[in-house]
C-alpha cells in the first residue's frame, strides 16, 4: 500500500493512541508515509493555532488524515480553543459524511452523521440584551449530498436507512424529511423510514440490534453516535471515518481526549485502531486487511481488555495482542 498519512496527535490521550495507530501501519502498510503534525490545544500553545497553516497544508495534500483526540481543561477560557482545530479541519477538507459504526454482539449499525451544516455551523452571535444564540440551518444541498451518501452505505449494508429528525418541531427537520424521501426515490432497493430523534435515542439503547443505518443533522448525529457507542461496548472502542466526495478522508476516534484517564497507558487503543481499518477500507480500497485488523482487535479486546472494558490491560498491551494476531496471519496476501 502506497501513499501519505498525516497524524494529528492533539491533546489528552490522542498522542497515546496514535503512536498505537503508527505502530499498527508500521507492521501492515509499511510503505506509506506517515508524518505528524501540530493540532488541536498543544498547537495553540506551540503558534497559538489549533489549526496551524502548514498542518492544513499537509492534510490537503495527503491521502488520508488520522486523529487522535483534542481538548482539555487546560484550554478552558482562553481565546482559542482546541475544538476549533476539528470544526476547521472538517469544513476545509470537505468531509461531510462522518460515519460512526457500533458493532457488539448483535449490535451492527451505522449512523452517517452529517458533519459540514446544521447547529454546529449556523449562524451565532450575542444580542444587545445578552441572549446569545446559535442557529440551525441547512441547504436542501446539503441534505441530499449525505442523504444520497447514507443510501449507498445502507445498500452495502442490510438495505435499511432510517432518517432521525425533529419533524414535529423544526422547519429544517421537515425539510431534511423531504429531500431524504425525494433522494430515496432514487434508491428504490433501500427501504426508507423516518423517525424522531429523542425515541430513536431511547430506542438505540433499548433495541440497538434493530437498527442497520440511520442519517441525521451534525448535532443529533454527535450525541446519538455516543449514546450508540455506550451500548456497543463504550467509546474506547467506536470509530469514525469523515468523507467527503474528493480528497484525503479524516478517522478518528468517536472519542475525545479523555483528560480523566490521560498519561496513564489506560487508553483503549481500539477506537484509532479500527479508525485505521476504516481508512484502510475507504481512502486505500483494502477491505481485506481492514476486516484482518478488525478481528485482531475484537481477539484482543477479549484477550486484554482495558479497564473500560472491566480489565486492567494497558494501551500498549492491546496493540501487542493486536499485531501479534496480525503477524501470525499471511499479511501478504492482503496488504
Ligand atoms: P471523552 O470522550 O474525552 O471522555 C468521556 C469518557 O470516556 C471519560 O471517562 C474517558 O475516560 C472515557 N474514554 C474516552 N476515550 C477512551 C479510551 N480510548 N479508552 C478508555 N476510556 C475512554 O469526552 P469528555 O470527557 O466529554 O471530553 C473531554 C475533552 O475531549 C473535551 O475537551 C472535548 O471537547 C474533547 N473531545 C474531543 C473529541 C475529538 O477530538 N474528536 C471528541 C469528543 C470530545
Ligand atoms: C466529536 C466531538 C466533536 C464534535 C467536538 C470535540 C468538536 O464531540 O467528534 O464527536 O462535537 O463534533
Ligand atoms: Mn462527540
Amino acid at each position: 500500500m502506497n501513499g501519505s498519512v498525516v497524524a494529528l496527535p492533539g491533546d489528552g490521550v490522542g498522542p497515546e493512541v496514535i503512536a498505537e495507530a503508527e505502530r499498527l501501519l508500521a507492521l501492515v502498510a509499511p510503505d506509506l508515509r506517515v508524518e505528524r503534525y501540530p493540532f488541536g490545544g498543544i498547537a495553540i500553545d506551540e503558534c497559538g493555532d489549533p489549526l496551524p497553516a502548514e498542518t492544513l497544508a499537509a492534510a490537503r495534500a495527503a491521502d488520508a488524515v488520522l486523529l487522535g483526540a483534542v481538548g482539555g481543561p487546560a484550554w478552558d477560557g482562553g481565546a482559542r480553543r482546541p475544538e476549533e482545530g476539528l470544526i476547521g479541519i472538517r469544513q476545509e477538507l470537505g468531509v461531510y459524511a462522518n460515519l460512526r459504526p457500533a458493532r457488539y454482539g448483535k449490535v451492527d449499525l451505522l449512523i452517517v452523521r452529517e458533519l459540514l451544516g446544521g447547529l454546529y455551523y449556523g449562524e451565532y452571535g450575542v444580542r444587545l440584551d445578552g441572549t446569545v444564540y446559535d442557529t440551525l440551518e441547512y441547504h436542501p444541498d446539503e441534505v441530499a449530498r449525505v442523504a444520497r451518501k447514507a443510501f449507498e452505505l445502507a445498500r452495502g449494508r442490510r438495505g435499511r436507512l432510517m432518517s432521525v429528525d425533529k419533524a414535529n418541531v423544526m422547519s429544517t427537520s421537515r425539510m431534511w424529511r423531504k429531500v431524504v424521501t425525494e433522494v430515496g426515490l432514487e434508491y428504490p432497493d433501500v427501504e426508507l423510514t423516518h423517525a424522531l430523534a429523542d425515541s430513536t435515542a431511547m430506542r438505540i439503547v433499548t433495541h440497538p440490534e434493530t437498527f442497520d443505518t440511520l442519517v441525521m443533522e451534525n448535532t443529533f448525529g454527535d450525541i446519538l453516535s455516543d449514546v450508540a457507542a455506550g451500548v456497543a461496548g463504550g467509546l474506547g472502542i467506536a470509530a469514525s471515518a469523515s468523507l467527503g466526495d474528493n480528497g484525503p478522508g479524516v478517522y478518528e476516534p468517536v472519542h475525545g481526549s479523555a483528560p480523566d484517564i490521560a498519561g496513564r497507558s489506560m487508553a483503549n487503543p481500539a477506537a484509532m485502531l479500527r479508525s485505521v481499518a476504516l481508512m484502510f477500507r475507504y481512502s486505500f480500497g483494502n477491505a481485506s486487511l481492514a476486516d484482518h485488523v478488525d478481528t485482531a482487535v475484537d481477539a484482543a479486546l477479549a484477550a486484554v481488555p482495558t479497564p473500560d472494558l472491566g480489565g486492567s490491560h494497558t494501551t500498549t498491551d492491546v496493540t501487542d495482542h493486536v499485531l501479534a494476531t496480525l503477524r501470525s496471519l499471511q499479511l501478504e496476501e492482503v496488504s
